[in-house]
This record gives C-alpha cells, structure tokens and sequence, in this order.
C-alpha cells in the first residue's frame, strides 16, 4: 500500500541500483571462489577478500534504503502476498549479507591462527567455544545464501518474462 509521502517512481535511484549489481558480483565471487581458502592459495585470498566485501557493503545499502525510503518504486499490480514475499526475502537477503561473511569469519579462525587476503591481515577470534559451533555452519549458510538469491533472482526474471511488468526494469541501469 503506498503511503501519502511516497515519491511515484519507476526505478531505484541510481546509487541503489549499482550497489545492488556490485553486491551481487562480489557474491557470485566468493560462491565461485568457496572451497577451503586456507588451503587454496590466492582462490582462498579471494574468498576471504569478496566475502568481507559482501559485508562491507551493507554499510554503504542500508543508508541508501534509509536516505532514499521514499523513492523505492511501488509495483500496484502486486498482490498483497506478492509484495509481503518480496519484503520477506529481501530482508532475508540483508540478513544473508551480514551473517554469512560473519560466520565465514569465525570458520577462518576455526580453521588457522592468521590469515591475509591479499596484503591485509584479517583479525581473527581464536577463542570461542560457541562461536566455533557458527563457523561450522558457514559452507550451510553460504549454499543457502544463494538459494536465497536464485529465488529472488528467478522471481524477477518471471515478472519480466511472463507479467511482463516494470520489476526487473526498476532495478536495471537506465539504458538512453
Ligand atoms: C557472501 C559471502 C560468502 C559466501 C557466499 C561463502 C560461501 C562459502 C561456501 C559455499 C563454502 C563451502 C565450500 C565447500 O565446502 O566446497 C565456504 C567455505 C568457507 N568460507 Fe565462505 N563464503 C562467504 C564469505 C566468507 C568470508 C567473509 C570468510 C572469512 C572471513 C569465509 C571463510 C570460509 C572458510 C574458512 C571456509 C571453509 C569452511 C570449512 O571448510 O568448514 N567465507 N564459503
Ligand atoms: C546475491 C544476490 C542478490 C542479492 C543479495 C540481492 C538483494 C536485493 C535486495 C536487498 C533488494 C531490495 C532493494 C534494495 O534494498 O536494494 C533487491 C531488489 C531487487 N533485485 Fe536483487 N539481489 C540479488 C540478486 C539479484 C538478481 C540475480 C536479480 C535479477 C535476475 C535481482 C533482481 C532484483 C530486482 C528486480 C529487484 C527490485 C524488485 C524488488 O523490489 O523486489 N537480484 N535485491
């Protein structure tokens, strides 16, 4: 349902739409490069590297879904059920975004005492118990994650394809 002060826009704003697609490619990147980075040599570094990136971008997405809140474009051909399943599945998604990398780092300290990715030394929690137990879960949760995302993303490619409606197209750059 659209609030009063919502701004009637097809399209995310621009910052939104890049840092989406980046995300995505820096996901792609560390599923690509999953293995086991303490043994993978420069694959592993860049594991490590992409993931930590995944992470490090919520800090420049969730202020832009703050600062631009009323510019999220409203799809009125949704169902209720509709729009309550994508609200559900993005929030997953954010959640994805943080508590994956996070049990990838607690996985890293599980598995060695020190680790650089690339030249930088990634501080590690060597000493906990309960923790350990999160960083066993990582390979689950980072499967998951891109469940999660081919959902979402196959989501999207059906309202393109067969509503043929304007979903995909408000995440998409603005082509002339
Ligand atoms: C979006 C981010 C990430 C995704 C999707 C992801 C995904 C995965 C997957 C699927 C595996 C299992 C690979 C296999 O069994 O063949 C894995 C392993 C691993 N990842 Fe990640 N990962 C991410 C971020 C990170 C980060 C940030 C770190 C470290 C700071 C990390 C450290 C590890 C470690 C140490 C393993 C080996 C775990 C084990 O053998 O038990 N990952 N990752
Ligand atoms: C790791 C992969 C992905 C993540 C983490 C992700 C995350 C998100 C999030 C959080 C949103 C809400 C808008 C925002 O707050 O920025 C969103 C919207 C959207 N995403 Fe993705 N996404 C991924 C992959 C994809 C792929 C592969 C596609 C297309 C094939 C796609 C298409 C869309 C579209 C069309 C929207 C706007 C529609 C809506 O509001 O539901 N996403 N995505």
């Amino acid at each position: 349902m659209m609030s009063k002060d919502m701004i009637m826009t097809t399209r995310y704003p621009n910052a939104m739409i890049y840092s989406h697609w980046l995300t995505v490619v820096l996901v792609l990147i560390a599923y690509l490069s999953s293995g086991h980075p303490t043994r993978d040599g420069l694959i592993g570094e860049l594991h490590v590297f992409s993931g930590l990136l995944v992470a490090s971008m919520l800090i420049v997405r969730l202020p832009l879904r703050f600062f631009y809140r009323r510019h999220i474009p409203q799809q009125p051909a949704l169902a209720d059920w509709q729009e309550k399943a994508a609200k559900s599945v993005q929030t997953a998604l954010y959640l994805c975004m943080a508590l994956i990398p996070l049990s990838g780092w607690l996985a890293l300290a599980n598995k060695t005492q020190q680790f650089s990715a690339f030249g930088v030394a990634i501080p590690l929690n060597n000493n906990g118990s309960l923790l350990h137990f999160v960083g066993e879960l990582h390979p689950f949760l980072g499967n998951l994650f891109l469940i999660l995302a081919g959902l979402h993303a196959a989501a999207a490619l059906l309202h393109h394809f067969y509503f043929k409606d304007g979903v995909l197209k408000s995440m998409s750059p603005h082509r002339k």
